[in-house]
């Protein structure tokens, strides 16, 4: 099929995204969020988050069938994220789909949710069409992975994530100790704008030449966390004055420092000329800022899709389900299920 027109559906956290495409054209993309409910939690809540993706599906399914401009009965196929994320959240985004494609008698096609935060970039058409081989660094509060594409549909390659934290969920929980709202990403990101991110040395996780050997690909933010608490303990304890900004900078720093490292180290490794970044942390400027300058040094181009398709959304499932599609791949069969540890 040249250009399949997809609907995809995305519950795998917070977010119910909804997405069409037409080939690798955005259609439309809708997302109700229930962040706010997660708010006094400090983080998402997996029932809470089931729940509030129950009420939001239908509204959104007919919100973007009709700025689509299109109707359920033109659909080529359904796509759906079967994982990772909270087994509860997966299973109602599962089971909307699955009632779709079979009372519509269209394929269903399942699709990993990290394959589908690459596949946003085929969205992305100011960046030209999606050139392999490339590294990608997806970064959210619930993942922190490096990958390896050489092909979306046929060969990606998981070179290592986080042993602990999310670096998303390290920013939200570092924010709580400085008495920052949650999410408490863009927080930090704004009070580090007047900090000094050499204030403090905070500790770059699994970065030793000992760690290396075993995880030169893999990420750890629990130390990080823990070294802020215990700096800000002390001054407090000697009754010390400190400044939040820099202690927000100096970490975003840390965390900022670490990604951008092994990301390139991947990139030369591997010797791949390219690095493609996903995910809601990349809406911190200093990331892109600090990937772009070291990037350019060592001759590697980042693309960065826009924020509405890096954060996580339907219309990168429905891109994926999309290119499966074109290269030919058979529709899921419904003994699928929500796993997840989905693998890539
Ligand atoms: O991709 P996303 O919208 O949802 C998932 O986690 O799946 O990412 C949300 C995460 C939160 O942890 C939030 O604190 C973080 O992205 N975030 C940021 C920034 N904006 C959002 N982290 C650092 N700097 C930001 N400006
Ligand atoms: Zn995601």
């Amino acid at each position: 099929m040249s250009e399949p027109l997809v609907l995809g559906i995305e519950t795998s956290c917070d977010e119910t995204g909804i997405g069409i495409v037409r080939g690798r054209t955005l259609l439309s993309n809708t997302i109700a969020s229930s962040m706010d409910e997660h708010a006094r939690y400090g983080g998402v809540v997996p029932e809470v988050a089931a729940r509030a993706h129950l009420e939001a599906l239908q509204p959104s399914i007919e919100a973007a069938l009709a700025e689509a401009g299109v109707s359920l009965h033109d659909l080529d196929a359904v796509a759906v994220t079967s994982g990772p994320g909270l087994a509860g959240a997966l299973m109602v985004g599962i089971g909307a789909a699955k009632a779709l494609a079979v009372s519509l008698g269209k394929p269903l096609y399942a699709v990993n949710h990290l394959v589908g935060h690459i596949a946003a970039d085929t969205l992305d058409t100011d960046a030209g069409p999606l050139e392999y081989p490339t590294v990608a660094l997806l970064v959210s509060g619930g993942h922190t992975s490096l990958l390896l594409v050489r092909d979306l549909t046929t060969d990606v390659e998981l070179l290592g994530e986080t042993m602990d934290d999310a670096a998303g969920e390290a920013f939200d929980k570092v924010a709580r100790i400085l008495g920052l709202p949650y999410p408490g990403g863009p927080e930090i990101d704004r009070a580090a704008a007047s900090g000094d991110p050499d204030a403090i040395r905070f500790p770059r996780g699994l970065s030793r030449a000992s760690d290396l050997a075993k995880h030169r690909y893999d990420f750890s933010f629990s130390g990080l966390k823990t070294a802020v608490a215990r700096w800000i303990e002390q001054r407090e304890a000697a009754g010390e004055d400190f400044s939040a900004e820099d202690v927000a900078a100096s970490f975003r720093e840390a965390v900022v420092d670490v990604l951008v490292t092994k990301a390139l180290a991947a990139c030369v490794d591997h010797d791949v000329p390219r690095l493609l970044l996903g995910g809601g942390v990349i809406a911190n400027r200093r990331l892109r800022e600090v990937a772009l300058a070291r990037a350019a040094e060592q001759g590697v181009t980042v693309r960065i899709p826009p924020l509405s398709l890096c954060t996580d959304n339907g219309a990168m499932i429905a891109a994926l389900a999309s290119e499966l599609i074109m290269s030919g791949r058979r529709p899921s069969t419904l003994a699928f299920g929500a796993d997840s540890t989905l693998p890539v």
